[in-house]
């Protein structure tokens, strides 16, 4: 099982637009995929269909050690593809766990009854370095990282491998900045390119071969309730993420070093 955090404390980065396409790739490709929306915002959860103001039970309960997590998982229009939602009401279990004990490991202690069920558990985080970021980077053993390639924000990216670091200290010995992945590519534009080689200069082969290119379908497509490869499967962004998802599958660490 790989559990890879996707992770950029900058919002709008195409954090979730990765999670979902790369996860139904992934399951597509037969491998069995969990995804987890860690996100107030619920965008992962809509995108798959979901109507978010009613959920029954989601992330939220979870973290207040209500619900087992197996209780909020729900199938998804991708065979393989399993969904554990979140709502805004994820925005006050900060508060809420602000002075509890333990409350970095709360994912880690409640995720570790499926791990085994699943080939690849992907986090979708929200836009910050709070608690919720942290226990996805205590749970998990890869980190990718999203950069949008129509900005110079590569700044940011200290901040985030500077935590990432901190909780592999203390928290999460066997974590890893495994992937960066340039997204919303514009090969024609000298700032896209100038992003592209600044990540490559910095963070070496750890930058995906796979440059997910700038598509007018992935933007449409959180509406559709699908993910791109059947929403558009002909599009260079469906093309895109299968292309990245065979280099996931590709550099997956050896069983013994993903046994944690
Ligand atoms: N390759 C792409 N081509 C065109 N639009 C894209 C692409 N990737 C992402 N987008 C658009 O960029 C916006 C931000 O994407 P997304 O919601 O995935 O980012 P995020 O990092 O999850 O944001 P947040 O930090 O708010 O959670 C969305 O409107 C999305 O449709
Ligand atoms: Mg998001």
């Amino acid at each position: 099982m790989r559990s890879i955090a996707i992770t950029n404390q900058k919002g709008g980065v195409a954090k979730t637009t990765t999670t979902v396409n790369l996860g139904a790739c992934l399951a597509q490709m037969g491998k069995k995929v969990l995804l987890v929306d860690l996100d107030p915002q619920g965008n992962l959860s809509s995108w798959l269909g979901l109507d978010i103001h009613n959920l029954e039970r989601s992330m939220y309960n979870v973290f207040l050690e209500e619900v087992y997590f197996e209780e909020v998982l729900t199938k998804t229009c991708v065979e393989n593809l399993t969904l554990a939602p979140s709502n805004v009401a994820l925005a006050s279990v900060e508060r809420i766990l602000a002075h509890e004990k333990g409350r970095d490991l709360i994912l880690r202690k409640r995720i570790s009854s499926v791990r085994d069920e699943y080939d690849y558990i992907l986090l979708d985080c929200p836009p910050s370095l709070g608690l919720i970021t942290i226990n996805a980077l205590t749970f998990a053993k890869e980190v990718f990282i999203p950069v949008e390639t129509k900005v110079l924000a590569l700044n940011g990216l200290v901040t985030l491998t500077n935590t990432v670091q901190v909780v592999k200290e203390r928290l999460n010995h066997s974590l890893e900045v495994t992937g960066i992945i340039a997204c919303r590519f514009d090969g024609r534009t000298t700032l896209s390119n100038e992003v592209l080689n600044q990540m490559k200069d910095r963070f070496k082969e750890k930058v995906f071969n796979t440059a997910i290119r700038e598509n007018i379908r992935l933007a449409e497509c959180p509406i559709s309730g699908k993910p791109i490869s059947l929403y558009a499967p002909d599009s260079s962004g469906a093309k895109d993420y299968i292309e990245l998802a065979k280099e996931v599958i590709e550099r997956e660490p050896s069983d013994k070093e993903t046994k944690k």
